[in-house]
């Protein structure tokens, strides 16, 4: 089932187009990975897709309905989470009041107990302040935060930039596992090689152009592509 459709998406920023004409599709139980080098547009997608860039036009529904008719908030209401590239926890608040805010915006009442069931290492550290965890610590409680509202969708902003390749691992370790419990995932990374491995589906942008797309394991095998867009091992 099609959860996600992107056709002809265009972005700008005042008369600047910074993607132009793309197409994505994310399935049910898919993980999608959108690579891309700095500045190629990868926040500008999220952005588009999450309600957050003032001019944008093309076509973009979720299970159906059309997004551009859909403010930024009722887009998550409609089981889209985002995962912001930065600024994703509240530093001053502990891990189990970063969860129980969303908790009280969605009114699901003893969800960030399901949540800590996912992430062990989070119920551990619950009275911890989100200032005290590590990076990658920190990225798991982002990642728990959008799980907070039930989606059906993730959408994730290079949660690996700021970490270790170990700890880059640890993320992309978690990201497999959310088609299990029944969400979908679309995410954007500079980490190439590492995204499209944990994925279904694969769009290497470039310069804001979807320049391949296909199987992710066609496009890891691709040595032509993987020489131009992926970097060394
Ligand atoms: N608020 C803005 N106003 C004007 N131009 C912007 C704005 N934000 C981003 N841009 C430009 O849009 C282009 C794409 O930016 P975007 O943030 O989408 O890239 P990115 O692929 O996410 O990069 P990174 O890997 O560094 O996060 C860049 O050239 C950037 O300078
Ligand atoms: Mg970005």
């Amino acid at each position: 089932m099609t959860y996600l459709e992107l056709r002809g998406v265009s972005a700008a920023y005042q008369d600047v187009n910074i993607v132009s004409n793309i197409d994505i599709d994310v399935d049910e139980r898919e993980i999608v990975a959108v690579a891309g080098t700095n500045g190629a547009g990868k926040s500008t997608i999220i952005k588009t897709i999450m309600g957050l860039m003032p001019r944008c036009r093309g076509t973009m529904t979720f299970l159906g309905h059309n997004l551009f008719d859909y403010a930024a908030e009722d887009r998550v209401r409609l089981g889209i989470s985002y995962v912001p590239q930065v600024a994703n926890v509240f530093s001053s608040l502990t891990v189990l009041e970063n969860l129980k805010v969303v908790e009280g915006v969605r009114d699901f009442p003893g969800r960030s107990t399901e949540i800590f069931d996912l992430f062990p290492v989070l119920a551990q550290r619950r009275r911890a302040r989100a200032s005290s965890l590590s990076g990658g610590e920190r990225q798991q409680l982002a990642l728990a935060r959008a799980l907070m509202s039930k989606p059906s969708l993730i959408v994730m902003d290079e949660p690996t930039a700021a970490l270790s390749p170990a700890l880059a691992t640890q993320v992309f370790t978690m990201v497999r596992q959310l088609p299990d419990i029944g969400v979908a995932v679309l995410i954007v990374e500079q980490r190439a090689r590492q995204a499209l491995a944990v994925s279904t589906r694969g769009y290497i942008l470039d310069s804001g152009n979807i320049v391949m797309a296909g199987p992710a394991a066609d496009l890891l095998a691709d040595t032509r592509m993987a020489d131009l867009y992926l970097g060394r091992e």
